[in-house]
């Protein structure tokens, strides 16, 4: 991506090509053998991924850079989202994304300490963390079965005066329901956080069209950590239609700054030096004007470059975990008498993170059981994450006081996906071979 001399250019050609023989000696994996570990999920990759961190590396920009824009200007055109901002993880982007939202630049619409965010106790912690570390109250709604995700019945109960907003992940790729929510949002004025980390490439049919999760809320989420649709390692987004939101998204992500230079650029907007800030002199250097209280959550440049050949794979990766967890579905069909087995959400297409299971209550066999039973034949297994998060340590203390939070009714799906609830792979490192051991062995728990 740097301008280069001919015997630059030539040099990493050459190194290049070394690359992808190095690839080829140290990185194909050998077939499947009985015996060898099924893990649930895992980077898939080829010589290119190595390429492009070399490549990368040889450029030698480091911080976020010419990898990062390309990368944010493709992931917009593949989702038909206007702005992506690449940060250091899925849960930064999460960060991000509702801190974004308490900025002073949304006048009245600001989410402040003490409001209400209504949201799911079923699911991975950091949909929830922001929501709790700035002081606004995560309100709990139960979650349906076989879906997985919010109640949306429930939604109306949740609602108090003090509701700004939603922040919930469609989970494990099945959509939640878009329509519902959306509809629940725009009636009431509330703010949507789509948490999609777990669901790239899902879609959904509304108002005629087929969309990206992630593309119906007022901002989205992505986790790039390995076991997920695509990876860079360490690596997340956050994305919006929105340019006010994006700005502030960038500000909060790039230390709090007003200035939107690119790293190692100055003076973009030729007003550097002669503008009035805060109770600050008079063109004061407007690269360190800070506008918000923020962090440095960006990616550094070798990551994007790896996240650059992932994107082109998502096409592949996606129909790959589609047929897996097809695959599982019609093979375990018979066993619906002892597991409940996942469905998609109506008017979706879901791009399957995983397979949810949960074992019924007058099966012969437990979920713990089960989950041994693969376990110790080297087949990886999850829980749904937390189960039910307001049951962990974390939660203790505002258990005990009964301060922080709000539960709506009962999460009765909830605790039943904490104690009966588990998932396994469908990644696209699966195949048969693999998934028919994974069958067979669940299949010899219900005999
Ligand atoms: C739904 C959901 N949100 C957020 C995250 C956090 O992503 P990261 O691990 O990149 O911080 C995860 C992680 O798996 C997740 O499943």
């Amino acid at each position: 991506m740097k301008n280069e001399t001919s015997r630059g250019k030539a040099l990493k050609e050459e190194i290049l090509s070394l690359v992808a023989e190095y690839y080829k000696s140290e990185h194909i994996k050998p077939d499947h053998k009985p015996g060898d570990p099924i893990p649930y999920g895992g980077r898939v990759y080829d010589e290119k991924e190595l390429q492009n961190l070399v490549s990368s590396s040889l450029d030698f920009w480091l911080t976020t850079g010419p990898w990062s824009d390309k990368f944010e200007a493709e992931f917009c055109q593949y989702f038909g989202v206007k702005y992506c901002s690449l940060v250091n993880s899925g849960s930064s982007a999460n960060l991000l994304a509702f801190m974004a939202l308490t900025s002073h630049k949304l006048g009245e619409k600001k989410i402040l300490p003490g409001d209400e965010v209504i949201t799911v106790a079923a699911g991975f912690p950091t949909t929830v963390t922001p929501i709790i570390q700035y002081g606004a109250i995560p309100v709990f709604v139960d979650v349906t079965i076989p879906t997985y995700n919010i109640d949306v019945a429930q939604l109306e109960a949740a609602l108090s005066p003090k509701t700004k907003a939603l922040m919930i992940a469609h989970t494990l790729g099945n959509p939640f329901d878009i329509k519902a929510v959306k509809d629940f949002c725009s009636k009431h004025s509330l703010w949507l956080i789509e948490d999609n980390c777990d669901a790239l490439g899902s879609r959904y049919f509304m108002d005629d069209k087929w969309g990206y999760t992630g593309t119906f809320g007022d901002i989205a989420t992505s986790s790039f950590y390995p076991p997920h649709h695509m990876t860079m390692g360490e690596g997340g987004a956050v994305y919006t239609n929105d340019p006010e939101l994006h700005r502030i998204v960038n500000s909060m992500r790039d230390w709090g700054r007003d200035c939107w230079c690119p790293s190692g650029h100055d003076n973009t907007c030729g007003c550097r030096f002669t503008q009035q800030f805060g109770e600050l002199p008079l063109g004061y250097d407007h690269k360190y004007v800070y506008s918000h209280f923020g962090y440095n959550l960006k990616v550094t440049d070798m990551q994007a470059a790896i996240g650059c050949a992932q994107l082109e794979k998502l096409p592949g990766f996606i129909e790959a975990r589609k047929k897996n967890w097809q695959y599982l579905k019609e093979n375990l069909k018979d066993l619906d008498k002892y597991l409940i087995l996942p469905e998609a959400t109506e008017n979706s297409s879901p791009s399957w993170f995983g397979f949810m299971m949960t074992v019924k209550k007058d099966a012969p066999f437990t979920r713990d059981q089960l989950v041994r039973h693969l376990e110790e034949n080297k087949i990886q297994t999850r829980m749904l994450f937390a189960g039910n998060l307001t049951k962990h340590p974390c939660f203790d203390e505002m258990r005990d006081s009964g301060k922080g939070f709000r539960i709506v009714g009962e999460l009765k799906n909830t605790d039943l996906i904490m104690n009966n609830s588990f998932w396994v792979g469908v990644y696209p490192g699966m195949n048969v071979k693999k998934l028919d051991i994974l069958l067979s062995l669940i299949l010899e728990t219900a005999e």
